[in-house]
């Protein structure tokens, strides 16, 4: 079978990486792909929002199956464009519906969804251009911290958590008068704060019935003991420490299932991944974010876990039969540190040699994001550089030999957090 990934990080490295094991897999196209994926696919110059461009390389490469791996073309609707045009109707797509990919496309359609389904989220209100001064009287009657996020997709930097009255007044007054979101932030939904420990989980479906995949804990700010900026995610480990059997069958029974029942209930054509933001409040879990995808850098540390024929299983969720896979996964931990760009999230160059990446490491696996091939030499390309995977037993062991290969990589300016686990 001959497949498309559409996508160009660490995530659509590990998808090409995980297919090309595949028994039933012919070619795999990546578009655009990265220096990693070269290396096992063909990378075509076609953007992910490009969809005529996309029906031109289908066609041409007789492509049967489309994964997708970032949210933004599921957003545009991708994924409608194929089941509707004529020539591509038969192509099968992994990733949802227009109206499917609202979930992380509107924060206010998702919060809308949970309450309709009885799903446990913090409690919310939503405002708009003509409400603001409601809701700036909404934070005047509510406690601190704040959070503010814009109904919109945001790059991951749509949500504001401030501890000051006063600002927080003057960012929803940014957001919805001053344009700071642009059109993202034109709705803001002002929810409460959850206080408790982050996790992520991860649902294949098909629409019909689920898969539940590993969980994943991500380390999203720049600086070590997660301080300074949000980046797309420093590293991540699976499964998680604190998630244990009694917790993830409260996360089954009270966010999964509904999630999957009530797409099903609002007839919303779903055919993907459910990647859910969970935190854990006491023993309790909370939803704070649906995403229509898999996490980067959580795939580098879920999939590596799953044993399964992963082409396998992109064909029956396509097709409505993931029903027949028996999920197995690698009881060992899995650990990825993430390699960046001196400046990340910030400003940073481009264009840096890259030197030590083993061809064959025994053990690590080595998934590129922001890499390109230039003049026969691996380039830095992007923020977020390499993403180091290990597996072993316990996270603690799997880290070491992570931060080990990373050592011996190098490019001017690499910087990676050496506290991934602290807090575990
Ligand atoms: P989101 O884009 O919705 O995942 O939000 C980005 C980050 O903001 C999350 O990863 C959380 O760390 C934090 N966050 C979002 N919503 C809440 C909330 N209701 N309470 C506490 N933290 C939150
Ligand atoms: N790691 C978080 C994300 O992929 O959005």
């Amino acid at each position: 079978m001959n497949v498309l990934i559409v996508g160009s990080g660490a995530r659509e490295h590990v998808f090409c990486w995980k297919i090309k094991q595949s028994k039933i897999c012919d070619d795999i196209f990546v578009a655009p792909g990265n220096a990693g994926t070269a290396q096992l696919a063909t990378n075509l110059d076609v953007s992910p929002t490009d969809f005529q461009g996309l029906k031109r390389v289908i066609l041409l490469n007789k492509i049967e199956i489309v994964i997708v791996g970032p949210e933004i073309p599921l957003i545009k609707g991708i994924t409608d464009f194929i089941k509707t045009d004529s020539e591509l109707k038969n192509v099968l797509v992994v990733g949802p519906s227009t109206i499917g990919a609202k979930l992380e496309g509107s924060k206010e359609f998702s919060k809308l969804f949970m309450e309709r389904h009885k799903i446990p989220t913090a409690p919310y209100k939503s405002f708009n251009k003509n409400t603001l001064s409601k809701g700036l009287d909404y934070l005047s009657a509510t406690k601190p911290p704040y959070v503010l996020k814009a109904d919109g997709p945001a790059a991951g930097k749509g949500v504001l958590i401030i501890h000051d009255l006063k600002e927080a007044q003057r960012e929803l007054e940014n957001m919805l008068v001053n344009n700071k979101f642009g059109d993202s932030g034109h709705n803001v939904v002002i929810e409460g704060f959850l206080d408790g420990i982050e996790l992520s989980c991860f649902v294949l479906t098909d629409g019909k019935t689920h898969l539940t995949l590993p969980s994943a804990k991500d380390y999203k700010q720049i600086g070590e003991g997660d301080t300074g900026l949000n980046t797309g995610g420093m590293g991540a480990i699976s499964p998680v420490p604190f998630a244990n059997k009694a917790f993830l069958k409260k996360i089954e029974d009270k966010i999964i299932q509904p999630t999957i029942n009530g797409l099903a209930l609002d007839q919303i054509d779903y055919k993907g991944f459910v990647f859910i933001g969970i935190i854990k409040v006491d023993d309790e879990p909370f939803v704070i974010e649906y995403n229509v995808r898999m996490g980067d850098p959580e795939t580098q540390v879920v999939l590596p876990r799953i044993k399964n024929d992963f082409l396998e299983m992109m064909i029956c969720t396509a097709e409505q039969s993931l029903g027949k896979i028996n999920l197995q996964i690698d009881p060992k931990s899995a650990s990825t540190v993430v390699m960046v760009s001196g400046g990340y999230p910030g400003e940073y160059e481009k264009g840096l040699e890259i030197s030590g990446i083993p061809n064959n490491s025994p053990s690590s696996i080595i998934f590129q994001a922001g890499t390109k091939v230039l003049n026969g030499k691996t380039v830095t390309n992007g923020g977020r550089v390499l993403s180091v995977t290990s597996i072993s037993k316990g996270f603690k062991k799997a880290l070491k030999k992570s931060y080990e290969t990373v050592e011996k990589i190098d490019y001017q300016k690499k910087y990676y957090r050496k506290d991934l686990g602290f807090d575990l």
